[in-house]
């Protein structure tokens, strides 16, 4: 190979105030295309909801832009930081990037409160006493101050989920997916999650 095809790729130009964008992006399994040429710009502070049948790939899409899967062609930029093969780069944009799982992924081992405090411990270097205080007030607000010594293996699935959303809000990042958050709960605990996602929006 020539040094002039083993450079790398010129910086993607991302304009200042578009926190995600995704230029050509594919995804392979095997030889099924999950994701075919896909362009995405979400602008700071915008919302944006993605809608599709079962396995036309949203969670595949969001797995791509915190780097939980890599992707195959095209390029994905986050807050600046290009998703590249290039060591670090995960962990760079996972500083800026919290996520809510579709299928919840607590850790069984911990119970709700550790749930929440671990992140903020090893990720954001917070005392245990400084971690503890904000994992309550995450899950405070969802209502869980009753069950935060509770493993997810004796919580409902509702709570579950909350926990998951509590977990994700105590990295305070500045961008957060949300891969379909309310699917286990109820209309009401849906409506105040909601309220409570775009009152963090504010708070950023
Ligand atoms: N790890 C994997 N290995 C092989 N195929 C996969 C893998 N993950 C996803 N797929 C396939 O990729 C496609 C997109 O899956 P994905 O989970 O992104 O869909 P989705 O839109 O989130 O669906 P749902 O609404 O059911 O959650 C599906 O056909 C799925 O079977
Ligand atoms: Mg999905």
């Amino acid at each position: 190979m020539s040094a002039l095809t083993s450079m790398p790729p010129a910086p993607l130009a991302v304009p200042a105030d578009v926190a995600i964008a995704l230029t050509g992006v594919e995804k392979r399994y095997g030889t099924h295309r999950a994701l075919a040429g896909i362009d995405l710009a979400v602008g700071r502070g915008e919302r944006i909801v993605i809608c599709g049948p079962s396995g036309s790939g949203k969670s595949t899409l969001i797995r791509c832009i915190n780097g939980l899967e890599r992707h195959d062609g095209g390029r994905i930029v986050v807050n600046g930081i290009e998703l590249t093969s290039e060591d670090g780069t995960v962990q760079d944009v996972r500083q800026e990037v919290g996520m809510v799982f579709q299928h919840f992924n607590l850790f069984p081992h911990l119970n709700a409160l550790e749930n929440c405090m671990l992140a903020p411990r090893l990720n954001r270097g917070l005392s245990r006493a400084q971690a503890e205080t904000l994992a309550m007030k995450h899950l405070e607000r969802v209502h869980l101050a009753d069950h935060v010594r509770k493993y997810p293996g004796r919580l409902s699935g509702g709570q579950q989920q909350r926990v998951a959303i509590a977990r994700a809000l105590c990295m305070e990042p500045r961008i957060l997916l949300f891969d379909e958050p309310t699917s286990a709960l109820d209309p009401e605990w849906s409506t105040r999650c909601s309220a409570s996602w775009r009152n963090w929006r504010r708070a950023v």
